[in-house]
């Protein structure tokens, strides 16, 4: 069975009700419940957190035990030279993922550290960017 961990960032636990014009008005919970019926044959381990550190020690947790990772770092995406050292690190390939067009928003949010250590990167298709990014894994895991 192949596993993929989900990992999102801070302030992703409030997806549904968090600026629904931009993130939707989808719980994350009710999603990955659809996103488990979608792929039978994948274990979809999904950890959150709003801290920097937390994030990280998942990241290296997920060494010798998930074949890739969809990461969702929320605005440490645009910070976090560690998270991005920890995506480098721990030789498991990652797919960066925005729910929103990152490119569309801010300046500051088309800055990633995190993107040139990723296997590719999906932004602005919503929650279903996730379901893409694990089929990806699918597709090229063998
Ligand atoms: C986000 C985009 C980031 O710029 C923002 O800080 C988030 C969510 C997205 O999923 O669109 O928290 O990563």
């Amino acid at each position: 069975m192949l596993q993929i961990a989900i990992i999102n960032g801070p302030n992703l636990n409030l997806l549904g009700t968090r600026e629904p014009h931009v993130y939707g008005t989808h719980n994350f919970d009710d999603y990955l419940a659809q996103l488990g019926k979608r792929f039978p044959g994948v274990t979809i381990h999904y950890f959150q957190s709003n801290i920097e550190g937390e994030l990280i020690d998942h990241l290296h947790s997920c060494i010798g035990k998930v074949q890739g990772i969809v990461l969702n770092a929320g605005a440490y995406t645009h910070t976090s030279i560690a998270i991005a050292d920890a995506v480098s690190a721990i030789n498991v390939p990652v797919i960066e993922l925005h729910i929103s067009n990152v490119l569309a928003r801010e300046d500051y949010r088309k800055t990633s550290f995190i993107a040139s250590k990723c296997i590719g990167s999906i932004s602005g298709l919503g929650m279903n960017g996730y379901a893409l990014a694990v089929q990806q894994f699918v597709d090229i895991t063998p």
